[in-house]
């Protein structure tokens, strides 16, 4: 049951946790890193520009000078990259939480692939962390640790293209970007039956931030810097859009509450702005079926199976 008294300006005491967030250089990544080492966490920024993502951790060293960091190269658009990063991390004790953030916002006009042969933006929202989070079951698992996928309430806009994932057909930058968000909530839900499943002691969990724009956001040296014009547009909208740093609540309560559950989705309490809440996830998101074609599309697009999930129950002492 969700505690409506949760603070995410108090958050409780996570020191001796450890946590890894994709996407740590800037948005609700940054402003989760933030929060994390801000209630003593160990946190594992990542992000695809070492110099972006060394100006992040000063950035939350400035803030929080005890800051328990710890910086790590990974592109989730690149699968050799994605391992690589996941070899690094995989020896540790344990991992308490991932946070699946990473993405492309903004997608390009024309379609684009990765070198991997994927279209880009599907690959980088979903594919990548799904191979991230396989790699990282052990050590998620030596935790009894949690992972967070970043969905997002626009999965109601279009609807789901099951059958061409990666659009070949029909491409345009807002189709990808729900295609996307579809597919990483869909296997957010899905690892979470799956885990369920054999008993794998690691929850799965879908959050989203709501409407959260950078015109709304603080200026942060070498983090955020809204121009004018992106200020102006954001007061527009002082209504209904809300900053990066709130956008990063609901993700980080879905993290840390210990109250939350695996297949929860958590999301600002007004839909775009407002304080960390359980939300209702679109159908499309949480259909068994959908989920499984998902699956069964980045098992092969990834060429990666999580391990546990066949055959012998996990047991973790
Ligand atoms: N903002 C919203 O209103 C909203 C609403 C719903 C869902 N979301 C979701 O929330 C998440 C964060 O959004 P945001 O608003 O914070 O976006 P943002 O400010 O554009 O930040 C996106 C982050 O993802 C990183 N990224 C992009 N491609 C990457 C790659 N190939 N490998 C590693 N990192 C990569 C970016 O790094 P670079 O600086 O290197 O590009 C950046 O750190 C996204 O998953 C988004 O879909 C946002």
């Amino acid at each position: 049951m969700a505690r409506d008294d949760w603070d995410p300006e108090h958050l409780p005491d996570l020191s001796g946790r450890r946590y890894l967030v994709t996407g740590s250089n800037a948005g609700v990544g940054f402003f989760s890193c933030l929060q994390l080492a801000g209630a003593g966490a160990h946190v594992i920024m990542t992000a695809r520009n070492p110099s972006r993502l060394s100006r992040a951790r000063a950035a939350v060293l400035a803030q929080v000078p005890d800051a328990d960091l710890e910086t790590l190269a990974l592109d989730t658009s690149n699968l050799g990259s994605v391992r690589a990063a996941a070899a690094t991390v995989r020896g540790r004790v344990g991992l308490h939480g991932v946070l699946f953030n990473a993405g492309i916002v903004h997608p390009p006009k024309t379609r684009e692939l990765t070198r991997d042969g994927h279209e880009l933006v599907i690959a980088t929202n979903a594919l990548g962390h799904y191979a991230l989070a396989g790699a990282l079951l052990p050590a998620l698992a030596a935790a009894r640790g949690r992972m967070v996928w970043l969905g997002s309430v626009s999965t109601t806009l279009f609807p789901y293209d099951p059958v061409d994932p990666e659009l070949v057909h029909g491409y345009t930058a807002w189709r990808a970007y729900v295609q996307s968000k579809v597919a990483t909530s869909a296997l957010g839900y899905e690892a979470d039956r799956r885990l369920r499943a054999a008993s794998v002691p690691v929850a799965s969990l879908v959050a989203h931030p709501g409407y959260s724009l950078g015109g709304r956001t603080r200026r942060i040296a070498g983090v955020s810097a809204p121009s004018r014009r992106k200020r102006f547009v954001g007061g527009l909208q002082a209504i209904v859009a809300q900053s990066k740093e709130r956008g990063a609540w609901a993700p980080v309560r879905a993290l840390v509450d210990p109250d939350a559950e695996g297949g929860q989705f958590w999301g600002p309490s007004h839909t775009y702005t407002g304080m960390p809440a359980l939300a209702t996830p679109s159908r499309v998101t949480t259909d068994p079926d959908v989920g499984a074609r998902m699956w069964h599309y980045a098992e092969h697009a990834t060429r990666t199976e999580w391990p546990y999930l066949k055959g012998r129950r996990l047991r973790v002492r």
